[in-house]
């Protein structure tokens, strides 16, 4: 199958067909980037979980290659490989190098019966193929918590010359449980922090705060991206906020780029939901991933928090530059008369709301609203069933800055929303065929203020 069905994702990652969940093993070998995924080779729904694999030098144009790690039988044990981490054994601690190639290693739940137990295979040609260790038995062996127990996350943890892996074990209450390593086989116990929050898919990363690398802090994250800001000592997390939340709709069980260059940290999302694509959008897949974006720490009025904006990568997509600038919007006025045939965009726009009841953004395919009395960003977007939903919540930040700050991907099936450079986000599903059908961007019940809108129109990354 090709790519250019007209509702198949333009510069979003899906696979070719089949289901897709989780992003799996997200890691730069030194080239490329590395983005496995949870996959069903064999329909669109869930099941068969198998780790698909796709590679691209700029985390936009994305080719996918030949199943990773499928499902298989160990002592007499048949299971499925379900989510975690790739890291590129850069100092050799597996003893498994060939030549100059550094050997992948792949750490990932064996989803077996009766439990499930974490598991590594590793590639010596950059995850063309694969081997599993010791045929697939367990590195971790499971903990007593038997399928609550999965999704592990490996990293190198520089000052303490060992490697670390951070695992979400036993659902009440939540809890993180860290070991540490030095040769990625044997495992030993380290620390557990308990976490009511913590649900799934744990990924834990290390930020510098405004930027200052004197000042780097540890930030972990579950599937449903709560997350705590803190220290990590290589045996222990000691948290410095209290749990936060960010992330609205249809985002889930994120991951970053292991050893991605200059500490840089991207991560991408599963978008998890919304209408089943192959059967509503006669598309060959079902389910996509989010917008790589870059995570970064800042210092806000209520202390450090989190901030997620779309990767500069994006450029490249660009076909089309409209500056609109200022522009006052009162009943009648369209800041978008002018402009025709929109498709893929992205926008940016900073407004003050002024006496208007509403802010329109009626894009392709879908029409965002922000309500200046309840400070919410609406959509026409579906959820599972079918219906439009709410989108997300920006009360606070823009009581405080009385502009608002917007950006806005559309691409065939979704919209992404970043408000206020990213301190808060949601990313939904929408429905190609229920959008408005004029484009237009215009004030409700009053006038307001555009300080500076541009509009990128986007090509397609699969060309
Ligand atoms: C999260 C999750 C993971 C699991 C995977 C199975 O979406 O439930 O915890 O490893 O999906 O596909």
């Amino acid at each position: 199958v090709g790519y250019d069905q007209p509702n198949r994702p333009q510069f979003h990652f899906m696979s070719k067909k089949n289901w897709l969940n989780d992003p799996n093993g997200m890691v730069y070998d030194g080239k490329n980037y590395h983005l496995f995924f949870q996959h069903n080779p064999k329909g669109t729904d869930w099941g068969n979980m198998t780790w698909g694999h796709a590679t691209s030098p700029d985390m936009v144009h994305w080719t996918q290659l030949d199943h990773a790690l499928l499902p298989y039988r160990v002592d007499r044990q048949a299971g499925t490989v379900f989510s975690g981490t790739a890291v590129i054994d850069h100092n050799n601690s597996l003893g498994k190098q060939v030549g100059d190639t550094k050997t992948m290693c792949a750490f990932y739940t064996f989803a077996g019966k009766p439990a499930f137990y974490q598991a590594m295979a590793y590639s010596t040609d950059s995850g063309a193929s694969w081997t599993y260790w010791n045929e697939g038995r367990a590195v971790v062996e499971n903990q007593g918590f038997d399928n609550g127990e999965r999704d592990p996350k490996v990293f190198w943890h520089e000052p303490s010359q060992h490697w670390v892996m951070a695992l979400w074990v036993g659902e009440k209450p939540g809890r993180v449980r860290w070991f540490t390593s030095k040769n990625l086989v044997d495992w030993e116990f380290a620390s557990d922090l308990m976490r009511d929050w913590a649900f799934e898919c744990m990924d834990v990363v290390f930020l510098p705060v405004d930027g200052d690398e004197n000042n780097m802090k540890c930030l972990i994250y579950d599937a449903s991206f709560d997350y705590e800001i803190g220290t990590f000592d290589g045996k222990e997390f000691k948290t410095e906020t209290e749990a936060l939340q960010i992330g609205r709709g249809n985002f889930y069980a994120a991951q970053t780029f292991n050893q991605a260059p200059n500490g840089r940290v991207v991560q991408i999302g599963w978008m998890r939901g919304g209408p089943n694509a192959a059967e509503t959008f006669d598309v060959p897949h079902n389910q996509q991933m989010a917008f790589p974006c870059d995570l970064s720490l800042k210092t806000t009025d209520d202390g450090v928090r989190l901030f997620v904006s779309p990767i500069s990568e994006i450029d490249s997509l660009v076909s089309k530059t409209h500056d609109l600038g200022q522009v006052k919007l009162s009943d009648g006025i369209n800041a978008l008369s002018g402009i025709q045939n929109l498709d893929l965009v992205d926008l940016e726009v900073t407004f003050s709301p002024g006496n208007a009841s509403e802010v329109v953004f009626d894009l392709p395919r879908v029409s965002v609203r922000y309500d200046v009395k309840k400070q919410v960003l609406n959509h026409t977007g579906v959820n599972d069933k079918g219906e439009s939903e709410l989108q997300i919540c920006i009360d606070k930040l823009s009581s405080k800055q009385g502009k608002v700050s917007l950006r806005l991907l559309v691409d065939r099936l979704t919209v992404e929303a970043f408000a206020f450079d990213g301190q808060n986000f949601g990313a939904h599903y929408i429905h190609p065929n229920h959008g408005p059908k004029t484009m237009s961007i215009h004030s409700v019940g009053g006038d307001a203020l555009i300080h500076d809108l541009k509009i990128r129109e986007l090509k397609s990354t699969w060309k």
